[in-house]
């Protein structure tokens, strides 16, 4: 689903989503307006439950807030064990996606129908070590597939370059099966490792602590938004 795509009237346009896990906790509202600020296309937050993954991070009412202070989408990814039992919370307060771990959902077609039937994006996330013919029967029903780039759970870690592959494979299997979903990349994405990200043709870079470790978010925006795609 290329909507945010066409938005910007260019096929070539790179999206930058930043995650507000980097972000400073006492002033994430504000986090999240200079990035809205400084050319953010979407904002990004990650939902960690101490279980799937070894952290925790937000609650579900930050979506609401932030809808009060941003007019950006947002994107919930959530990396929680048992998203099923959760996800009407989830649908409740309208995020404009809802990403769920692929591996961690146990009905993929009616979960997914489930988002799209109320009005919201669904989307798909895949782990380094998981192979996207995992994915390949659900491909149609999403609008955003989310490749990790680092195994899940914090911020600030180092890219895993293998995952490049994945990404080429993501964009060949959109063409050749002419589906329409947003490609992002999310885990270690700077501008050392953007550069030959955007070049496998994905359409959106999310990024933690290169935008918000950053003195200028602005700026650490206008960086990504300004390389070239192929
Ligand atoms: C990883 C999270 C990412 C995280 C990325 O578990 O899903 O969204 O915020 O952080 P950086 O950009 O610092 O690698
Ligand atoms: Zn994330």
């Amino acid at each position: 689903m290329s909507f945010l795509l066409k938005e910007q009237n260019s096929k070539k346009a790179l999206l930058v989503s930043p995650s507000l896990l980097a972000a400073d906790y006492g002033y994430l509202a504000d986090a999240a307006i200079s990035a809205e600020k400084g050319g953010a296309d979407l904002i990004h937050i990650d939902y960690m439950d101490g279980h799937y993954v070894p952290n925790i991070s937000f609650g579900i009412d930050l979506i609401p807030a932030l809808k009060k202070r941003i007019k950006l989408p947002l994107e919930a990814h959530l990396m929680i064990s048992n998203p099923e039992e959760r996800v009407e919370d989830f649908i409740r307060v309208k995020p404009d996606f809802i990403i769920f771990q692929e591996d961690t959902l146990l009905n993929h077609n009616k979960t997914i129908s489930m988002v799209r039937e109320a009005g919201i994006r669904p989307g798909l996330a895949i782990n380094p070590d998981r192979e996207l013919s995992e994915i390949e029967d659900y491909l149609h029903l999403i609008d955003y597939l989310l490749i990790l780039g680092v195994h899940p759970g914090f911020g600030g870690q180092k890219f895993i370059r293998d995952t490049l592959k994945k990404m080429v494979r993501a964009s060949e299997i959109k063409q050749e099966r002419n589906l329409d979903y947003l490609i992002a990349v999310d885990g270690g994405v700077n501008l050392k490792t953007a550069p030959e990200i955007v070049k496998t043709g994905v359409d959106i870079l999310v990024a933690g602590s290169a935008i918000y470790g950053s003195k200028d978010v602005k700026r650490a925006i206008s960086d990504f938004k300004s390389l070239i795609r192929t």
